[in-house]
């Protein structure tokens, strides 16, 4: 039985992993389980993992392995799930010996039942799945009460060259457009202001009932009283469509915010990625989204130092950076991941150029966010409460451009949209008053 059981949730990598914990925490709170507030206090210790990097796996062993104490010292139930759970399967059990269970991110469900025999046996569950599995969510599950995510697909049949995740989420599975739409007005119902839209390539959605595309579920959860903003992630520049810039210009409750990762500006690079478009076309696209929404808010993600990448293909990254000027960027350095094609390649930038490249990137880039963040100084910004913000005091919440803003007010406003008067600014964050 899990009653009265209490467990924790450390979640590791995307905003999908963490709508997964939701998933599961929901699963776990059916089961008479409760939250708890550290791993040290609860019964059941749950790790959802990210594969995407080597990096992410080093750290994550470095959590699994401070966790061999609370083993040693109490009686908890402890499990690996996610994608790390999903690509190194029995491989975690024996170097971990102290896990109980390995479950990937398709057989959630299963979760408690393995949870409740783990006691007596260990387990190792990571089928996929080739349809949809709708897994119900709790609103008390959910970290905000504010802005929610909802899944609209999961998997990815691209297989950049570089990428895990075909081989941890499996193939594209898209979630009915019914199931999505009940779900979002049961979160506007309960106040929900935001909806943000996950899935690995939203723009290749297609509802597996009647066909409808990513447009068409964008133009039906607008319709929904009660959300105010909606935001997705993550498109594929091949897929993203002129349709798809017109439907978040004309549908006034799409923010004016989009994350489209370019991965390269170099030509040579984003083919040997298998990327499917080119430099000019990403840059077309970003002309039509800029023409079409001038005060659009871009960001992106940048690998640096992939296979034979030489100073030139990272110059032309740069270009890339000084023409689209986004607010916001995630860059990593490569490292090659376990069956995708890139790992074939050598891996032939050395660490000190890839270290070098993403200083240069990252230090270009907080100038370009400070020189754009100091011309909102001044400027009244609407912004979405999410809560007190970490330094006390404060609120915090999100503009429509998806930057955070740090601010001042006489009332409670969790939860409810203000106007804040930005007084200030760094390169990271923007901060005012209620105006
Ligand atoms: N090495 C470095 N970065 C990677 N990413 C994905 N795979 C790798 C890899 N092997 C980055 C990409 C992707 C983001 C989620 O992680 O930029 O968009
Ligand atoms: Fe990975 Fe490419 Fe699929 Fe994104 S589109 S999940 S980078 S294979």
């Amino acid at each position: 039985m899990l009653s009265g059981k209490s467990f924790y949730i450390q979640t590791f990598g995307c905003q999908m992993n963490e709508n997964d914990s939701e998933h599961v925490a929901s699963l776990l709170l059916k089961e008479g389980a409760v939250k708890a507030s550290s791993p040290e206090e609860s019964d059941i210790i749950l790790i959802n993992t990210c594969a995407v990097r080597e990096k992410s796996v080093e750290k994550l062993f470095s959590y699994l392995g401070r966790l061999k104490e609370q083993k040693q010292t109490r009686q908890a139930v402890v499990a690996c799930l996610g994608c790390v759970a999903q690509l190194y399967r029995e491989k975690l059990l024996r170097r971990f010996p102290y896990l109980d269970a390995v479950v990937g991110p398709a057989q959630y469900e299963v979760l408690p039942e393995i949870l409740r025999n783990s006691i007596r046996e260990k387990a190792v569950r990571t089928a996929w799945k080739r349809n949809w599995t709708e897994l119900p969510i709790l609103t008390e599950a959910r970290e905000s009460t504010v802005s929610a995510y909802v899944t609209i697909m999961e998997g990815c049949n691209n297989f950049c060259t570089y990428c895990v995740v075909p081989f941890t989420r499996g193939r594209e599975k898209y979630r009915p457009l019914k199931a999505v739409l009940k779900e979002v007005e049961e979160l506007a119902s309960r106040g929900y202001k935001e909806v943000q839209l996950l899935g690995q390539n939203v723009n290749s959605y297609r509802d597996p009932e009647t066909g409808a595309d990513f447009t068409e579920v964008l133009k039906r959860l607008a319709e929904v009283k009660g959300i105010e903003w909606i935001r997705f992630i993550t498109s594929h520049p091949k897929n993203f469509t002129l349709e798809m810039a017109r439907t978040m210009a004309s549908v006034g409750k799409i923010c004016h915010q989009l994350h489209l990762p370019l991965q390269s500006g170099s030509n040579r690079i984003l083919k040997l990625m298998n990327r499917n478009y080119t430099r000019e076309e990403y840059l077309e696209k970003i002309d039509w989204l800029k023409s079409l929404m001038p005060d659009i808010s871009l960001s992106t993600d940048i690998i640096v130092g992939f296979p034979t990448e030489t100073e030139e293909d990272f110059q032309q990254t740069m270009e890339l950076l000084e023409k689209i000027k986004f607010t916001n960027i995630f860059s990593f350095r490569y490292s090659p991941r376990p069956y995708s094609a890139a790992s074939r390649m050598k891996d032939d930038v050395p660490e000190e150029t890839k270290i070098e490249r993403l200083i240069r990137l990252q230090n270009r880039q907080k100038e370009i966010q400070l020189e754009l963040n100091r011309k909102l100084v001044g400027k009244k910004l609407r912004v979405l409460c999410l809560g007190p913000s970490k330094k006390g005091q404060l609120f915090q919440g999100r503009s429509e451009g998806y930057q955070v803003v740090n601010f001042k007010s006489q009332e409670d406003c969790r939860g409810h949209f203000v106007d804040v008067k930005i007084t200030g600014c760094g390169p990271y964050s923007l901060h005012g008053k209620v105006s």
